[in-house]
């Protein structure tokens, strides 16, 4: 958890520069997840006060306020979504524009060590993570809680005693949604690694199928393409059936609820310390209340991914440049003596690929370097442009060592 915080924290910076934004857009959740819970609390009054007393002056009243509030959900949720969107996806350009302007600085020797694809993808795919959890992830889990929080709010003020007893199966819905939840993307993660897996089998066997078929090796190949197939075919499968149960047991315990509704509020009826109108709400609240249990773990699932994306973003954006421009850099006018003085350099740090060189190129003058293949003349080329910073000796220009420049 710990190494969680210390990834998000990067990420921090970008969320407050847009505060107001922030602060709007939950301002507008909050209204928008009132509103919408009002609607049941106010058929009960129409239900319990109006309807007995035949009083249709104040139904009229109650539907204009039920109307009211229909109003008032409708815009609040535009700019909820609006400020939400805008505020995510002005962070996602900030994020972008630093991931650019980083691997713009980066040295040449991490390009030679990194295929570019592979940084491409990996830069690309954790953006669309994230922007998935700005765009869409949040919203609806913060949207989820509230509603949440509301639902139980309402249902307490209207009859505490009823909500302690229909509550009751909530605690495990919560249960099946966090476990079963959990072990459903980690099925899905599998079928993914497993859909990769299929492709580039694929791939392989397609670009190598001369060489497959002039020895062939079909039959060895298709046996190793099944068993990769056939632990799709179970994974899968298996992931369906989590998600299927999940659903269904969430189901199941929000009709528990119900009928706990029914019996203990027909009872308190009875006895006069609950009314129908009671129940009515009551029925309303609980279907917002298992509604989000229903899908947490789809938002859970955008969440985590998110979170590894962070992980990923922060370690690319935390590779250093080993070469450091000065504090305060030379500037003069360069005529273009070259000299390196006792250069040695290695790539890996390990196998010196430059020893003890000592070269001069006057101005004006031609120099020839000569060498095998693989003997570092490039690699000289690569210092005098300071694509390297040599490990032992200088390579100066006019006299001045090209790191004061
Ligand atoms: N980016 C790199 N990372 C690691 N090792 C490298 C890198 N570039 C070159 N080398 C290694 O350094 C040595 C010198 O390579 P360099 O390219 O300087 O040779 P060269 O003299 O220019 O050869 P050629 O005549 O083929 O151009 C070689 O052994 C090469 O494998
Ligand atoms: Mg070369």
């Amino acid at each position: 958890m710990k190494e969680k915080n210390y990834y998000i924290k990067r990420f921090i910076p970008y969320i407050t520069k847009y505060k107001l934004l922030i602060f709007l857009s939950l301002v507008f959740l909050f209204t928008s997840t009132l509103s919408s819970m009002v609607i049941p609390y106010l058929s009960k009054q129409a239900i319990d006060n109006f309807i007995k007393a035949k009083n249709t002056q104040g139904l009229i009243k109650i539907s204009i306020f039920i109307i009211i509030a229909a109003v008032i959900l409708f815009i609040s949720k535009i700019l909820q979504i609006y400020f939400t969107n805008l505020a995510g996806q002005k962070i996602m350009k900030d994020l972008r524009h630093d991931l650019f302007a980083h691997m713009e600085s980066l040295s040449v020797s991490f390009f030679s060590k990194e295929p570019s694809g592979k940084i491409i993808t990996r830069i690309t795919n954790d953006v669309e993570n994230m922007n998935q959890l700005l765009s869409s992830g949040i919203v609806a889990l913060l949207g989820d809680v509230a509603l949440l929080v509301f639902a139980i709010g309402f249902i307490f003020y209207i009859n505490p005693k009823l909500a302690a007893i229909v509550i009751l199966p909530v605690p495990f819905a919560v249960i099946a949604a966090v476990v079963l939840g959990d072990k459903m993307e980690r099925l899905y993660e599998k079928v993914r690694d497993l859909v990769v897996k299929l492709n580039i089998e694929m791939q392989e066997t397609l670009s190598g199928i001369v060489l497959i078929q002039t020895f062939g090796a079909e039959k060895s190949q298709i046996q190793k393409f099944e068993s990769i197939a056939e632990d799709y075919k179970k994974v899968f499968h298996k992931a369906q059936m989590t998600s299927i149960i999940l659903k269904q047991s969430i189901n199941v315990l929000s009709y528990v609820s119900i009928a706990l509704i029914i019996i203990f509020g027909g009872i308190l009826t009875v006895k006069g310390t609950a009314t129908v109108g009671t129940i009515v709400a009551f029925l309303a609240y609980i279907n917002s209340l298992y509604g989000p249990l229903r899908d947490l773990s789809d938002k859970f699932s955008i969440l985590q991914n998110a979170i590894s994306s962070m992980k990923k973003l922060n370690n690319f954006l935390e590779v250093d440049n080993p070469i450091k421009d000065p504090e305060t850099p030379v500037y003069k006018d360069i005529t273009g003596d070259i000299r390196l003085e006792d250069v040695f350099f290695s790539y890996d740090g390990k196998n010196m690929t430059l020893k003890n060189i000592n070269l001069e190129a006057p101005h004006g003058k031609k120099v020839a370097i000569v060498g095998f293949t693989g003997a570092g003349k490039s690699t000289i080329a690569n210092l005098i442009l300071r694509f390297y910073d040599p490990d032992i000796g200088k390579v100066l220009i006019d006299k001045t060592d090209i790191k004061k420049f």
